[in-house]
């Protein structure tokens, strides 16, 4: 076998990479921060704290709610995780528009005053300071089963084999699989603040991938939910929920394609043939009593 060769960077890639690095993370003045504080369960009224962070072209708005929360202020409080992007639970209004704490670089979004203003999520209840309660958002998602549903529970439970699913097939869902449920399109969705019951576009796009999806059966399941005095009909396409999502998801288009499978049904038409299972290259485990 040949030897594996040692992969070594060029030296000037590796001083240019330093340079960059030490230019991003140079002290580039002080920002205010002025930050929502309210603790429901003891708290009168909301009110407003600032508190000063020198940031550089690098500081992203959660490492500089970091340094308030280890430096200057222990008791503000706000939700994080992954810190890329990905588990959507730093979501929050930034200068008034839903954003990812972690994705937003402070130079991005700080006013001419040097001021940054954070509270949490319009359309939410809030849990304390920053952090948005999320128990309404969460039963909405699960009340329009985000998942495959199949009739013949046995090969579902026991299967033969894979189900067939063609690249086109995928395609009809693949943007909409991309959400972190981070909430920022039901925080900006004029509907939802009017109607509080409004399933929003974060489920009813869900609702459409799983639908679409040609390994579901479970359409007439979900309709019970979807078309409804809350369901997909009370959206009126103002896309604002599409202009916030962070990861391009666009679940204002997922909603209008839910409304023409609504209507396709209603007519007759056949949604999709749905996915067979394909037979098992390798005999399938003895079902184990
Ligand atoms: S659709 Fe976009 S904005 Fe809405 S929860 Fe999913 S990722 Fe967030
Ligand atoms: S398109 Fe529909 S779900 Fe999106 S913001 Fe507008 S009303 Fe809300
Ligand atoms: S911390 Fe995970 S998306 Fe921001």
């Amino acid at each position: 076998m040949a030897e594996a060769k040692e992969f070594v960077l060029p030296p000037e890639v590796i001083e240019e990479t330093i340079k960059a690095s030490k230019e991003l993370w140079k002290p580039i003045g002080k920002v205010k921060f002025r930050i929502y504080r309210y603790n429901p369960k003891e708290d009168y009224a909301p009110h407003w704290e600032e508190y000063d962070v020198e940031v550089s072209k690098g500081t992203t708005v959660l490492d500089a709610l970091l340094f308030i929360k280890g430096e200057i202020d222990s008791t503000v409080s706000f939700r994080y995780s992954c810190r890329m992007g990905l588990c959507g639970s730093c979501a929050m209004m930034i200068n008034g528009k839903q954003m990812l704490a972690c994705q937003t670089r402070v130079v991005d979004v700080v006013g001419e005053k040097g001021v940054v203003e954070l509270r949490p999520l319009d359309n939410f209840p809030v849990e304390r300071d920053l952090a948005a309660d999320f128990t309404k958002f969460f039963e909405k998602h699960k009340a329009v089963k985000p998942y495959i549903i199949r009739r013949d529970e046995v090969e579902l439970n026991y299967p033969t084999g894979p189900y067939k699913q063609p690249p086109d097939e995928y395609a009809k869902f693949y943007q909409f699989t991309d959400c972190i449920k981070c909430g920022a399109c039901l925080s900006a969705c004029p509907t939802a603040a009017t109607d509080y019951e409004y399933l929003g576009p974060q489920a009813l796009a869900q609702a459409y991938r799983y639908s679409i999806d040609n390994r579901d059966e479970g359409f007439n399941e979900r309709l019970a939910v979807i078309d409804t005095a809350h369901g997909c009909w009370r959206c009126h396409f103002a896309a604002s929920c599409s202009d916030v999502c962070p990861r391009g998801v666009d679940p204002a288009q997922g909603i209008q394609l839910l409304k023409g499978l609504i209507i396709k049904k209603k007519l007759g038409y056949k949604m999709h043939r749905p996915a067979e299972a394909l037979p098992a290259k390798v005999k399938p485990k003895e079902k184990e009593e």
